[in-house]
């Protein structure tokens, strides 16, 4: 027996004035300090109907760890809410989804978010999640990341109760994401639908996903990049991004996000630069494992870009749309990230993603992968 859980997906141009039809009466808005006063924020404000009564909890930090949250969390209660609105990327959509259960359930931990934990959430209160970057997939999952404050240890929280009730993909709310959030981002989306159409928890919902989602967005990110307010290209790059999002949601990620969440952590990456510099790599470590497959999404790949394996595809499109393949190429000092490969290694090997990675990878396996981003052909 297995499930597919997804949100009520509202999307496309306008699709914020689904807001304007909701019995909305006491709303948080959960977003970060970089858009508390912006654009995005007032176009869902002024989306909401005329009697909601709103608070804005926005002081998300990147990469939130649970005690940055409590103040809010002290917020939170004393307004009592009838729906939270994560307004922004992972780390705002996670940071509501805590927010959202512990509200529900003061009695509880933030380690009880766990999938063997019921937690009886929506006593009180339900959850939308607008993204305003395409493809970190938070609005469509049921994990959120929490940092461990002064530790390099992201938690990886789960329950299928934090699974927002409605998530709206409004292209509107990306079209001023900058450039080099918009290629990371999207990486990340890549690198999602690419782990989840080989994850050993694959399943005919995921793989549909996955494919469509590779579509859309290999086909679409390029005029992104050249075109910023390119609406039309920047919807279907949401909207893929999405569907990747679902796709992992309900199938997992593998060994490029084991090494990314590691790398990433070490080194203060960016997420999607983070997995998607390990993505070739372990494309060619897994693929005696599952070469059909890779094939047949290498052949979804557009033309123009497109080499006999996926592995050097997606070297191609990597280095097109500007992504670094080598960790010289983010400014890291070789001989330090060679010091510290066997923190990655260990940190990758405890991580959640690698157990469902199509190929069992042991320390050597992970330790090849992870040099393989130092230069050899400089
Ligand atoms: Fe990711």
């Amino acid at each position: 027996m297995w499930f597919f859980r997804s949100p009520e997906i509202v999307f496309g141009e306008d699709s914020l004035s689904y807001l304007s039809t909701l019995d909305l009466k006491r709303v948080v808005i959960v977003t970060d300090r970089y858009l508390k006063e912006s654009k995005v924020i007032s176009m869902v404000k002024n989306s909401l109907p005329a009697s909601a009564q709103i608070v804005v909890v926005g002081d998300v930090p990147a990469e939130p760890s649970f005690d940055d949250m409590l103040p809010s969390l002290e917020n939170v209660r004393n307004f009592s809410p009838d729906w939270f609105i994560a307004v922004g990327g992972g780390s705002s959509i996670d940071t509501a989804k805590i927010l959202f259960a512990l509200y529900e359930r003061p009695d509880l931990s933030v380690y009880d978010i766990t999938p063997i934990v019921k937690l009886n959430l929506r006593k009180k209160s339900r959850l939308i999640a607008i993204p305003t970057t395409s493809g970190t997939g938070s609005e469509c999952s049921w994990a959120a990341v929490v940092s461990e404050r002064g530790e390099k240890r992201k938690n990886e929280l789960a329950s299928k109760e934090i699974l927002p009730d409605i998530a709206i993909l409004d292209p509107k709310m990306v079209i001023d994401l900058p450039e080099e959030q918009t290629r990371n981002t999207a990486t990340d989306a890549i690198v999602h639908a690419i782990e989840s159409y080989v994850s050993s928890w694959r399943n005919p919902y995921s793989d549909a996903l996955a494919e469509k989602a590779i579509e859309l967005i290999t086909g679409n990110l390029p005029s992104v990049l050249i075109k910023a307010d390119n609406i039309k290209a920047r919807e279907q790059v949401h909207i893929g991004a999405s569907m990747a999002g679902l796709s992992f949601s309900n199938s997992q990620i593998g060994l490029a996000h084991a090494l990314g969440h590691a790398f990433g952590a070490l080194f203060k990456i960016p997420h999607g630069k983070s997995v998607g510099i390990f993505l070739p790599s372990v494309v060619r470590f897994n693929y005696p494992y599952c070469s059909d497959r890779y094939d047949r999404l290498n052949a979804i790949f557009p033309e123009d870009i497109r080499e006999k394996k996926l592995d050097l595809t997606l070297e191609n499109f990597l280095n097109k749309i500007g992504q670094p393949l080598k960790i010289h190429q983010m400014g890291i000092d070789e001989k330090n990230y060679s010091n510290q490969v066997e923190t990655i290694v260990e940190l990758a090997s405890e991580s959640t993603g690698i157990t469902t990675n199509p190929r069992d990878a042991n320390r050597e396996d992970i330790r090849n992968i992870a040099m393989s981003v130092v230069n050899l052909s400089k």
